[in-house]
């Protein structure tokens, strides 16, 4: 690794967010519009909704129920263009190594140029025809287990697709195949597992036929010890039914790492390649998405490619004015830094879409969970807010309450999809009342007055009236963005997915951290393989501190009765 790529890894015009012009005259600002009432705001500008909302690559997105004026956002955009937002945007399609601690380029836009415009390169050599041998590889092998051509040893079609894989070589394929769960194929079921906990994979060995599972094992590095333990565990399982020269029509493997998968005992020829340019979390689109083009067919992963990339070339080309990862991220940035808002929910109105909190669990706080900047130095702005949620609805029947009275005031994406996949009556007209309704609610509120006379309207004494009214207030003013798709597609999908990777970035950028490493993960695996040597065989050697001792020798206790 080169010292010169340390040193150009904040190239902006202002050495930290927090000494930049505009993010003082945010702070400035903030203070200055503290007392903004959206209520009062949407009364006093009937336009507020036309001024703050934006559509591309089939994507709505209205921002003008956060706590924003357009002063406000004409003074984020130029926050964004002090931080060197465009300028860095260029650099990553442009392949420069802006992942300054591991010397890597960040390609993942590249997985999804179509053919004739995949002109990324990284160190001046073309990556387009490699990504599309890959992809074409992908799609033939899909095609061949969907027609039932790909069988397995005992001459039967395969019907059960277990991923083993974690992190990103999880989330993201299990995410996607659940939002696509209607343009799958039918005979063919989807399964990840991920957990080493044994109890994830037992449970699924015993409802598989071994003659008519494939097992997919995915994993970037091909060392992570949750993926290669499940692998492993698999492999032992499959050879209590086939013998090892049937293992090659029942695992196929997803990784940069050749030498690692041909040790494993997977032949190269079911292996499907990727590159260090991709990271774990931006992922999906390289072969690790290889269970959604089993799913949806080569021509559905190929749409979904096509979303994504229509989305990456509205970030490269609109203007930050109307750009709308680069909204999206600015919103995210006013709430963080300057209204202090620590966390933010995700609420799918989509069942389909319940694991996309999860997904963007890792994409945004794996990406921009940091303490130092690019440079190594320690931050002064805060960086990525916790990030949770569930489908819409489910959540309002649990958590809802504290976003509507609780003391912390908690931003929430609203994502739905105007269209239903189905023909129930009645359900997603119910559904988007809900969605519109709770942001309508959390900017609204309820003031005391609204209250007490609802309830003198309903003939209640003043005595009761005092006594409830304050319980149900609600204080109103609480921000949220609506993101609407027309349907949940599989280009959709990926647009929606670039979307939040860009905003990742830009937020990235803003802040001064390398979004694409996470050393924070290291520490943990380290200390875990010390402990599984003292659990498994080795010494007791009381060697950490008291309570990590006292636990280690419970469990040795247990595991050795
Ligand atoms: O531990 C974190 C991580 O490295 C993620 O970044 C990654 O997505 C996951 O582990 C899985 O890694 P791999 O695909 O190499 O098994």
């Amino acid at each position: 690794m080169s010292d010169s790529s340390f040193a150009s890894s904040t190239p902006s015009a202002s050495p930290t967010a927090a000494s930049s012009v505009a993010w003082q005259a945010l702070q400035q600002h903030a203070d200055a519009t503290r007392g903004l009432q959206l209520r009062q705001a949407f009364a006093e500008h009937p336009e507020r909704f036309d001024a703050l909302s934006e559509q591309a690559a089939g994507i709505f997105l209205d921002y003008s129920k956060n706590l924003v004026t357009e002063d406000t956002m004409r003074l984020l955009f130029s926050l964004a263009r002090e931080r060197g937002v465009e300028a860095r945007r260029d650099a990553m399609f442009g392949g420069e190594r802006i992942n300054n601690t591991e010397d890597r380029a960040v390609l993942h836009a590249a997985l999804r140029a179509p053919r004739e415009v995949a002109g990324a390169t990284v160190d001046g050599r073309p990556v387009g025809a490699e990504v599309h041998a890959v992809l074409d590889r992908l799609g033939q092998c899909a095609e061949s287990i969907r027609s039932g051509a790909w069988t397995g040893y005992t001459g039967k079609a395969i019907t059960d697709v277990v991923n083993i894989g974690i992190g990103g070589s999880y989330l993201g394929p299990k995410m996607v195949c659940q939002a696509l769960r209607t343009f799958a194929h039918p005979r063919l079921s989807m399964h990840f597992v991920s957990n080493v906990d044994g109890h994830d994979l037992d449970a699924l060995l015993t409802r598989v036929n071994p003659e008519t599972t494939l097992f997919i094992i995915a994993s970037k590095t091909f060392t992570t010890q949750e993926t290669m333990m499940n692998a492993q565990s698999a492999r032992s399982w499959f050879l209590q039914h086939g013998e090892e020269k049937d293992l090659a029509k029942h695992f196929v493997a997803v990784s940069t790492n050749t030498e690692a998968v041909t040790a494993f005992g997977i032949d190269p020829a079911n292996m499907f390649g990727f590159w260090d340019w991709v990271g774990g979390r931006y992922s999906v689109w390289s072969a690790i998405g290889l269970p959604v083009a089993i799913a949806v067919g080569a021509d559905g992963f190929r749409e979904f490619l096509a979303g994504a990339h229509a989305m990456d070339e509205h970030f490269r080309a609109a203007p930050l004015e109307r750009n709308l990862p680069a909204i999206l991220a600015l919103i995210g940035i006013w709430n963080r830094n300057f209204l202090g808002m620590s966390s933010i929910s995700i609420a799918p109105y989509h069942q389909d879409l319940a694991s996309l909190p999860g997904y963007l669990q890792q994409l945004e706080m794996e990406s921009n969970g940091k303490h130092v900047d690019a440079d190594g130095k320690p931050l002064t702005v805060a960086t990525c807010p916790v990030i949770w949620g569930d489908t819409g609805t489910n959540g309002q029947h649990a958590y809802f309450q504290l976003l509507h009275q609780g003391t912390d005031v908690i931003p929430v994406d609203f994502i739905a999809s105007l269209a239903a996949a189905h023909a129930l009556p009645g359900h997603q007209e119910a559904l988007l009342a809900n969605c519109f309704a709770q942001s309508e609610a959390l900017m609204r509120g309820k003031t005391e007055d609204e209250v007490r006379a609802e309830l003198a309207g309903q003939n209640m004494s003043a005595e009761r009236i005092a006594a409830l009214a304050p319980h149900r207030t609600f204080p109103g003013n609480r921000p949220s963005t609506m993101l609407l798709l027309d349907a949940l597609t599989p280009a959709s999908l990926g647009a929606l997915i670039a979307l939040y990777e860009h905003k990742v970035f830009v937020q990235g950028v803003i802040w001064g951290v390398n979004s694409f490493d996470q050393w924070g993960v290291e520490l943990g695996k380290v200390l875990a393989k010390t402990i599984m040597n003292e659990l498994v065989a080795g010494p007791n050697t009381k060697a950490h501190d008291a309570s990590t001792n006292g636990l280690i020798a419970r469990a040795r206790a247990a595991l050795s009765q």
